[in-house]
């Protein structure tokens, strides 16, 4: 597998957690390179379940280095506590490298998320409320508080203190919220810097290295494609870069680094949050889907909005992300249902799109146009093999195939690691 990045290629929550639990298996070195605790994903290994938002689930192998580099945002005693989880099971968490860029989320950060989304009102992007869009404010407006900083107690403590009087501003002034303790923050965030320093370094190096002696290096995607704060639906989308560009900045690799890039989707589209969707199903289809795939959220808990699958979405996924190869999951969850739909372009004024709209108001009320496919009723969460699928599932995903011209390499026909078919 050499150098491989796995991205979303919808709005997140693809299934990207089992995919990279397989891949993990067979890599050196597995990457997060963006976003927080924002992400989250379930891996059960040996009858244990861990929800991990923040430490990559390769930490479950005993020789894989996982590293949250430079790019991500890092709440100190989320992954403490995901640490202390782990260690509960005898994990080795020597192995866990976090970078000494990597911005930190402070509590100003989760009281101003949350306040700014209850000022929007009906407005509101939805976000997880975990202080990701301003801690990642802070870094663009260079007042962001590092790893680095964090574990350097009289530089942790100047910052801090000049950003509590600017936050505190803001919380009380603009918002009417309750003022954060400096004293509070200090005291905690220096117990668990004495907790973490061990762990901070330079990890583009160990990446750079690892790639270098051949190693197999996974970078793993959190969120998707469209949920990028550039190429995305904006503003509805989070403050990173989950499209597979964003590997380089978030990890500090060059991009010629990175051989293979693999998206990750679902049979359908789902997503949580505001904002248009063009092919969301608001009837008995979407909530069966809903139902059947389990589609409510790792982090909020929050059902997801569900509808068919859309392949224009598909095309801009492998578009932005260069993509080499798909892997297409839940293909289970459509079992039983006599017609299938793929969006295979939009409508909007009687003109037809082809492309994604880069702008958000055009994408509103924009109409899917639907081609059919003949659904299929066997039970395919047993098959071992493509070959073992029914035609009709074989048809949908040629179709697919076709249809963002791009190659579907795996399959999922259920939850569990085995239930993986490889299509090529
Ligand atoms: P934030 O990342 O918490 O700022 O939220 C911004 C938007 O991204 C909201 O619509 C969230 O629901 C969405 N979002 C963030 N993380 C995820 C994820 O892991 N899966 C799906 N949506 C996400």
């Amino acid at each position: 597998m050499a150098v491989t990045a796995l991205v979303g290629a919808q709005w997140g929550d693809e299934g990207k957690g089992k995919i990279i639990d397989i891949l993990a298996e067979k890599s050196d070195m597995v990457v997060r390179a963006q976003g927080g605790n924002n992400a989250g994903h379930t891996v059960v290994a040996d009858g244990v379940t861990y929800k991990l938002h923040l430490i990559p689930s390769g930490i479950l192998y005993k020789n894989t280095v996982c590293v949250i580099g430079n790019g991500t945002v890092v709440d100190p005693a989320v992954v403490l506590a995901e640490m202390d989880e782990l260690a509960k099971y005898g994990v080795d968490l020597s192995r866990l490298k976090i970078d000494a860029r990597a911005h930190v989320i402070l509590p100003y950060h989760i009281s101003i998320d949350e306040l700014s989304e209850a000022a929007r009102g009906s407005g509101d992007i939805g976000t997880t409320k975990k202080g990701i869009g301003p801690c990642y404010m802070d870094k663009a407006e260079r007042i962001g508080i590092r790893m680095c900083d964090l574990i350097n107690l009289s530089v942790f403590r100047e910052k801090l203190a000049n950003n509590v009087k600017i936050k505190n501003d803001i919380i009380v002034k603009l918002y009417g919220g309750k003022p954060v303790d400096f004293d509070r923050i200090y005291n905690d965030y220096t117990a668990y810097a004495e907790r973490l320093a061990k762990y901070v370094c330079d990890t583009s190096v160990l990446v750079y290295d690892a790639i270098k002696a051949g190693k197999n290096v996974l970078f793993e995607g959190a969120q998707g494609a469209l949920l990028d704060l550039d190429v995305g639906t904006y503003p509805y989308v989070t403050s990173s870069h989950p499209v597979s560009g964003g590997f380089c900045i978030g990890a500090g690799v060059g991009p010629t680094l990175i051989k293979d890039c693999i998206g990750i989707a679902k049979a359908y589209t789902t997503r949580v949050g505001k904002g248009p969707f063009p092919t969301e199903l608001d009837d008995e289809i979407g909530d069966r889907i809903r139902n059947l795939g389990a589609e409510f959220g790792t982090t909020t808990g929050r059902p997801r909005r569900c509808g068919w699958l859309d392949a224009v979405i598909l095309r801009f996924a492998v578009r932005v992300n260069g993509l080499t190869g798909i892997a297409l999951n839940k293909l289970d969850t459509l079992t039983g249902l006599k017609t299938l739909k793929i969006c295979v372009g939009y409508k909007k004024n009687g003109a037809e799109l082809r492309d994604f709209p880069s702008d958000i108001s055009e994408l509103e009320g924009c109409e899917p146009v639907y081609e059919e496919f003949e659904g299929w009723t066997e039970d395919i969460t047993s098959a071992k093999s493509v070959k073992d699928l029914p035609k009709a599932a074989m048809n949908y995903l040629k179709a697919v195939e076709k249809l963002i011209d791009c190659p579907v390499k795996m399959v999922g026909v259920g939850p569990d690691r085995t239930q993986n078919l490889e299509m090529r």
